[in-house]
């Protein structure tokens, strides 16, 4: 089991296949793109599996979920799943993805065993996305969501970040497209995670202002507290039906308490959170030869020293040195 010191448990990793994207949402990447990790600092297939077979089989892991960067482009991406799918406790095993190149992948994906998928989608107009993710590929996403939820990759849930004067206009839109289509839509405040270090306390939207967004044209009732647990959406039914919509509130209504994750990076570095200063070199330590031992260790000594949150609103906080493409969405 991999514990802490305030008695949470993780259970939910998420692995970074790699920490390059096809898209440069400004939240996220400046245009010109990243230094991107050279390839011999990634793990490989076969230390990505054996990494998460250690923490299925060893460590008490029960969801594995596959993030990026866009983990899409990694091209052992199907047999990654496979592989995670066939371990014994069978976790779940899911995907945050951009959606270009579901079109294809979704079949042989859900094939492999993947469960279901997460997409960003922060706009429906086409000049709109442009601007904000540097690509004309609007298009690509639209059909990538399509082919999921015909694959059955299910619920498919819609990410969507808000940002002033850019996309906060269509807050009530997505909603209508994504009950139009059987999207679980949440929508997120942005965190400062970004690359070029933009993020604002005044710039981003929060919850609230989200919640009033919506309830200018739905009415929103709020599922229970009870069945949030260490989910990071609070859910809301719409207009009394069986739809929800969700509200990621990282900033103003923090899940850390009850947070379940660990990260691995796809340079094979254990986080204990998205804000954490250290991290825990499993990569170098399996290549140095560790035992399954070992390196069970020096996970369950990394989520030991997991803090209590991520500190944002202390005068003392630092934005992490690596941005979210790199640590794993
Ligand atoms: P499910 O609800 O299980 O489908 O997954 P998820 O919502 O955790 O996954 P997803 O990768 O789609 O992440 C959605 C958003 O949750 C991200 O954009 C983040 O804003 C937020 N998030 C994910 N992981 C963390 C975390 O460890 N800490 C915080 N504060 N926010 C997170
Ligand atoms: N704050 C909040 N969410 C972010 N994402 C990317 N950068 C940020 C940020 N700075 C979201 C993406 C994607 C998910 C993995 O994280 O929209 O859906
Ligand atoms: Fe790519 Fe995701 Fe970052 Fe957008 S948020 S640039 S899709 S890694």
């Amino acid at each position: 089991m991999l514990v802490d010191t305030f008695g949470r448990t993780a259970t939910d990793l998420r692995v970074s296949l790699t920490d390059r994207c096809n898209l440069r949402c400004t939240y996220c990447m400046p245009p010109e793109g990243l230094d991107w990790l050279p390839k011999p600092e990634l793990l490989t297939d076969d230390e990505v599996v054996r990494l998460v077979r250690l923490g299925v089989e060893e460590l008490g892991i029960t969801e594995v979920r596959y993030t990026g960067g866009e983990p899409l482009l990694r091209r052992g991406i199907a047999d990654i799943v496979r592989r995670t799918a066939e371990l014994t406790p069978q976790p779940q095993v899911s995907l945050t993805t951009n959606g270009i190149g579901l079109d294809r992948l979704a079949a042989p994906l859900a094939d492999a065993g993947l469960d279901r998928v997460n997409v960003s989608l922060d706009t429906l107009d086409r000049e709109v996305f442009k601007r904000l993710a540097h690509r004309d590929r609007l298009d690509d996403v639209l059909k990538g969501l399509a082919a999921a939820a015909g694959a059955g990759l299910t619920p498919v849930k819609i990410n969507a970040v808000l940002m002033r004067g850019i996309n906060d206009h269509e807050a009530v839109d997505l909603l209508r497209f994504c009950l139009e289509h059987g999207y679980r839509l949440r929508f997120i405040e942005q965190m400062p995670l970004d690359a070029q270090h933009g993020w604002t306390r005044d710039n981003m939207i929060t919850a609230d202002e989200i919640l009033a967004l919506l309830g200018e044209a739905f009415e929103l009732t709020p599922e229970g507290a009870e069945e949030r647990g260490s989910a990071p959406a609070e859910s809301f039914h719409v207009d009394g039906g069986p739809a929800t919509v969700g509200v990621i509130g990282s900033v103003t209504r923090p899940f850390c308490g009850a947070c379940d994750r660990v990260r691995l990076t796809a340079d094979g570095q254990i986080r204990n959170c998205l804000f954490a200063t250290e991290e825990s070199n499993l990569r170098d330590a399996m290549r140095a030869g560790a035992s399954d031992d070992e390196l069970a260790d020096r996970w369950r000594k990394a989520v030991w020293a997991k803090r209590a949150g991520h500190g944002i609103d202390d005068p003392s906080f630092l934005q992490p040195a690596r941005p979210m493409s790199a640590i794993g969405g």
